[in-house]
């Protein structure tokens, strides 16, 4: 690739692990800028693969699949963090640009290495323990060394809360999960905060504003995004102030997205990272100066990053597919949707639908939160994702 000032887009080729709605939505990105772009991904059917320029199918979790794939870009980078690391090592040994650099996607990628790091830097998170499987858990409980309420999370591969246990009682700890776990204290939550942050290669940061999300219990996963969320000024400095010490901390070049609690006596905590683009930051697309997406572009691309400025307040409605149907995807009500002054909808491409299953969302701009909130809901009851 040719040095950055004079780079020609549509000979610079971008690689991405992962197909799914991040990577198509990177893609969008790079489009815009005639960026070639490479997607490595199991699923020939996953999202990103009509939208990029080269589809290859693979996994990215096995070292020689991400290995042959790095060889065949200049530049790589990840939509997901559960990729093979030990072939982004020997791949940026060899010369390639590998963002997140694979050296910190290896801490974050473990929840137990993740929560040391925050100690090191004397960040503020819940308190914890790493245990190596659950019967240690029930030991420690039986011990009296770990009392309810406590919150269980497998250190790797856990998304969509999908490694995460609440154990409130002595009847909880049936629904442990096995293998090797961060053990922390429940948080009482007030309110959950996503701040994304982005770090060029030049060490330049941007942040976006904070935006509040919004859980649906039964399916765990964000059901309403709020851009910006509703802080107080000192909570918002705060909150700000953390995420660029946690930027600091871990010194990676992309987007981060940091995952904070507000507890009921605001105090703030850390939950988490993400080291790409994240679904907290999907309305950024619409919302803001810069979308998430390109910014993270810019980033790795070694370029100034662009504004964070919002253009307006929005709300983020994940598209969920219908409890009780599983099958080739139908999407009713569309047509009402997209008639609603302010909304913007994205249609994952997803061929199958499951319950609960993301398969798209929709951003809803308006001149307030509290009506972009009507929108949103009203969005949420008409367009329905059956089979
Ligand atoms: N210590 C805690 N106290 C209270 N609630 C918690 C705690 N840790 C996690 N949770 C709840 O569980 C959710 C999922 O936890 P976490 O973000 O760690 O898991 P994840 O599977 O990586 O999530 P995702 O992929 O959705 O970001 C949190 O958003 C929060 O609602
Ligand atoms: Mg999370």
């Amino acid at each position: 690739m040719s040095s950055i000032n004079k780079i020609n887009f549509s000979d610079s080729k971008l690689g991405i692990l992962g197909g799914g709605q991040l990577g198509k939505m990177l893609v969008n990105a790079a489009n815009n800028w005639s960026i070639t772009s490479f997607i490595l991904d199991p699923s020939k059917d996953c999202s990103a693969a009509t939208v990029c320029s080269n589809f290859i199918i693979g996994d990215f979790k096995k070292y020689e699949d991400v290995y042959s794939f790095g060889k065949l870009v200049d530049i790589l980078t990840i939509e997901i963090e559960d990729v093979n690391t030990d072939a982004l090592l020997q791949l940026e040994k060899e010369g390639l640009l590998v963002f997140p650099e694979p050296q910190v996607l290896e801490i974050i990628k473990d929840k137990g290495l993740q929560k040391k790091i925050y100690d090191k830097h004397n960040l503020p998170t819940s308190k914890y323990i790493l245990l190596n499987n659950k019967e240690e858990i029930i030991a420690a409980v039986n011990e009296g060394k770990l009392k309810f309420p406590f919150v269980q999370k497998t250190r790797k591969f856990g998304y969509d809360g999908k490694g995460v246990a609440v154990i409130k009682t002595q009847e909880d700890l049936a629904g442990l999960l096995d293998g090797e776990s961060l053990v922390e204290d429940l948080v009482a939550i007030q309110k959950e905060i996503s701040v994304i942050i982005a770090r060029n290669r030049k060490g330049e940061v941007a942040i976006f504003p904070p935006v509040e999300m919004i859980f649906n219990s039964a399916a765990n996963l964000v059901e309403f995004l709020l851009s910006p969320a509703n802080l107080s000024k000192e909570i918002e400095k705060e909150v700000i102030q953390l995420a660029i010490e946690v930027s600091n901390a871990f010194q990676l070049t992309g987007v981060l997205a940091v995952e904070m609690f507000l507890d009921k006596n605001n105090k703030i905590y850390i939950n988490e990272v993400a080291p790409r683009p994240h679904n907290s930051g999907h309305q950024t697309i619409e919302n803001a100066h810069t979308s998430q997406y390109e910014q993270h572009l810019r980033a790795i691309f070694g370029l100034p990053l662009g504004s964070t400025k919002l253009i307006s307040p929005s709300v983020m409605v994940n598209l969920l597919g219908e409890e009780g149907y599983s099958g080739q995807a139908i999407y009713s009500g569309f047509e009402q949707c997209i008639q609603i002054e302010g909304a913007n909808l994205h249609l994952y491409g997803k061929k199958e639908t499951r319950p609960y299953r993301k398969m798209g969302h929709a951003t809803v701009l308006d001149t307030s939160i509290e009506n972009a909130k009507k929108k949103a809901q009203i969005i949420q009851q008409t367009l329905k994702i059956i089979s």
